[in-house]
């Protein structure tokens, strides 16, 4: 009995020094809590040597237990010991592996803009909204019967040249103009009800011509009108003006030249004083002080008529503005095709829309 009381002695004390040498060794307190498992765990090594203890005497019995207890003494303390140092260790690395650089400048988020011709669609809108125009949308695909022959131009017309397009069949076509939009427009319009018709018509247009600094294939145009009784080319004149002043600027004047459109009788060109010289001539105005921003004309009887209008009754004025150009004008951009290119370093020079020349 006192050979097996020694050897439990033995084994108990070769099990402290190896158990804290390998605490001692570790590296983590996971190593830790895999040495307290391995030692004191129900199957822990120390636990099997306990196991011995229902073979004992009663005498040897507390001997053990003070053995035992011995054991778990030492263990313990250092065991806490270490788990302190390795904590703090642990602490250390995770505040260093998660540390923020505060003084590193910020992600920045990309911030869009409407595209410059949206946003000079929508000026012009408002202009004429705070002049009580409603806006109508008109397709972009259209009828060859609205396009052309209900502003006047009829099948084999000469006038047809200057606004080739392309066909989707004979009949069907890409709109070369927001004109069409006027014929839409009036055959729905009813005085009685409805009083003057005055409305814009912002919108896509389609010509066969070749892409160059001032001509693109695909274009944008506002299409404005007005019908009611005793319209007369005073009230375009006036109307142009305002709008002159109000998108370039309270200083501006208009002039009218005679032009020639199917559709307008008479017809205008409509030009605004020059708004980077003021009228004395530069290579914007090509030294003429003027500059042409578009075309108009009091609505032709047989337009009116072919709409269901009373041409005896009721007069009109229409004009048509390039939203490209002028907005072209307006930013100084040199070339038509800078707006379809989608490059950025052009777009981003307008956000909102304050880039005056
Ligand atoms: N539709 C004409 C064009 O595209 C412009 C215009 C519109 C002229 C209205 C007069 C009246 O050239």
């Amino acid at each position: 009995m006192v050979d097996q009381m020694q050897e439990l002695q033995d084994q108990i004390t070769k099990l402290l020094e190896s158990a804290l040498n390998q605490i001692q060794a570790a590296e983590s307190t996971q190593i830790l809590q895999q040495i307290r498992v391995d030692y004191t765990g129900k199957k822990g090594q120390l636990t099997q040597v306990s196991k011995a203890m229902k073979n004992l005497s009663n005498e040897e019995k507390p001997q053990l237990g003070q053995m035992i207890n011995y054991f778990h003494r030492e263990f313990n303390q250092v065991m806490a010991s270490k788990e302190e140092a390795l904590k703090a260790k642990e602490l250390q690395a995770q505040l260093a592996s998660e540390r923020i650089d505060i003084t590193l400048p910020g992600r920045r988020n990309f911030q869009g803009s409407r595209h410059i011709i949206t946003q000079t669609r929508e000026e012009l809108e408002n202009l004429f909204l705070g002049m009580g125009y409603q806006i109508v949308e008109g397709p972009e695909v259209e009828l060859d019967s609205y396009n052309f022959e209900k502003m006047n131009l009829p099948k084999n017309h000469p006038a047809r040249d200057m606004q080739d397009t392309f066909y989707i069949s004979s009949e069907v076509l890409m709109r070369t103009h927001t004109s069409p939009v006027q014929a839409r427009t009036m055959e729905k319009h009813d005085f009685e009800k409805d009083g003057p018709l005055k409305m814009v018509s912002p919108g896509k247009v389609f010509r066969r011509d070749n892409d160059d600094a001032t001509h693109s294939h695909q274009f944008h145009q506002m299409e404005g009108l007005v019908v009611a009784e005793k319209i007369t080319l005073a009230d375009l004149k006036g109307t142009l003006t305002q709008f002159a002043k109000a998108f370039f600027g309270q200083e501006r004047e208009i002039r009218l030249r005679p032009s020639f459109f199917s559709f307008t009788e008479p017809s205008v060109e409509v030009d605004v004083s020059c708004f980077k010289c003021g009228g004395k001539g530069c290579n914007i105005c090509k030294d003429t002080g003027w500059i042409e921003v578009l075309g108009a004309g009091m609505v032709h009887p047989n337009v009116l008529a072919m709409s269901g209008i009373d041409p005896e009754k009721y007069s009109g004025f229409a004009f048509g503005v390039g939203i490209d150009r002028v907005a072209m004008l307006k930013y100084s951009i040199d070339d038509i095709r800078h707006f379809y290119q989608n490059d950025l370093r052009f777009l981003s020079q307008f956000k909102g829309g304050q880039n005056r020349c």
